[in-house]
């Protein structure tokens, strides 16, 4: 506590709960955009949150994306939160393996010496299969899982960096560009108001699904990101950020 005074972090984090309407604020050191090693020292304090707020038999829905992974990389035995059930948050958005929520849940569990499920479903779903994939007992079961969760962690990415990086099509592309979005969270995409422009079809958690009872997570840093996090939180579903000294020191001085 002393060194986080002395580098000034807590008047930063009490700035950020202000700007953003947020109850939690975390600000590691560094720009994730500059250095790789910042995402991991985020990962370390959300674990470290996770240890405070996890209990036994709960269950932690997570998304996919590299803050994320960078979670699950420093993921540690979650001791006093025995049998814990991680799911993925939504099904496939288009990602590569290593960034989808499939793997970074799997992940997370095996070092957390949790549980885990998976949601097996093809992305970019049309109209047609994803009627028929919800109506599945066994994916059914899973969502059940997925809606109820306790906890859920989750990352924020830059509209446009997202769209690009996921196997988007041209009209949803153009959906996105054309509707000004800034922020991209669980597969929906903000404008700069909060508003949802364009949302991925797929299974799983849905923005009405983030009621006030649960503990939502955000982790998100990098100077880059910092208009994404600005817009994400302008809807306020989730109450903690876990961010770094770029995304914040931006937020609080140009937003
Ligand atoms: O789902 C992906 C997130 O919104 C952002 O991904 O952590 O790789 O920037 P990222």
């Amino acid at each position: 506590d002393f060194i986080k005074e002395v580098s000034g972090f807590s008047v930063l984090e009490q700035q950020l709960k202000e700007i953003l309407h947020v109850d939690h604020v975390i600000v590691v050191p560094g720009n994730s955009d500059e250095l790789d090693w910042v995402k991991q020292e985020m990962g370390k304090a959300s674990v470290n949150y996770l240890k405070t707020i996890l209990k036994a038999n709960q269950t932690i829905a997570v998304t996919g994306g590299t803050s994320m992974a960078a979670v699950a990389e420093v993921m540690l035995p979650l001791d006093q939160a025995s049998n814990c059930m991680f799911v993925p948050a939504r099904g496939g958005l288009g990602e590569r393996m290593e960034n989808q929520a499939n793997t970074i849940c799997a992940e997370m569990a095996k070092k957390a010496n949790g549980q885990y499920r998976l949601l097996h479903v093809p992305d970019p779903l049309s109209e047609e299969s994803y009627q028929m994939i919800i109506g599945e007992p066994s994916v059914g079961e899973i969502l059940e899982l997925i809606r109820d969760a306790h906890v859920v962690i989750h990352g924020i990415g830059d509209a446009l960096t997202m769209a690009q990086r996921r196997k988007t099509s041209l009209d949803n592309t153009k959906k996105i560009i054309n509707g000004h979005a800034v922020s991209e969270a669980f597969g929906y995409y903000f404008d700069k108001d909060g508003k949802v422009v364009h949302k991925v079809r797929t299974v799983g958690l849905q923005l009405e699904d983030l009621h006030q009872s649960k503990c939502v997570i955000a982790v998100a840093g990098g100077e880059s990101k910092a208009k994404a996090i600005y817009s994400y939180f302008k809807q306020g579903k989730s109450n903690v950020l876990i961010t770094d000294e770029g995304a914040a020191n931006k937020l609080a001085r140009d937003i």
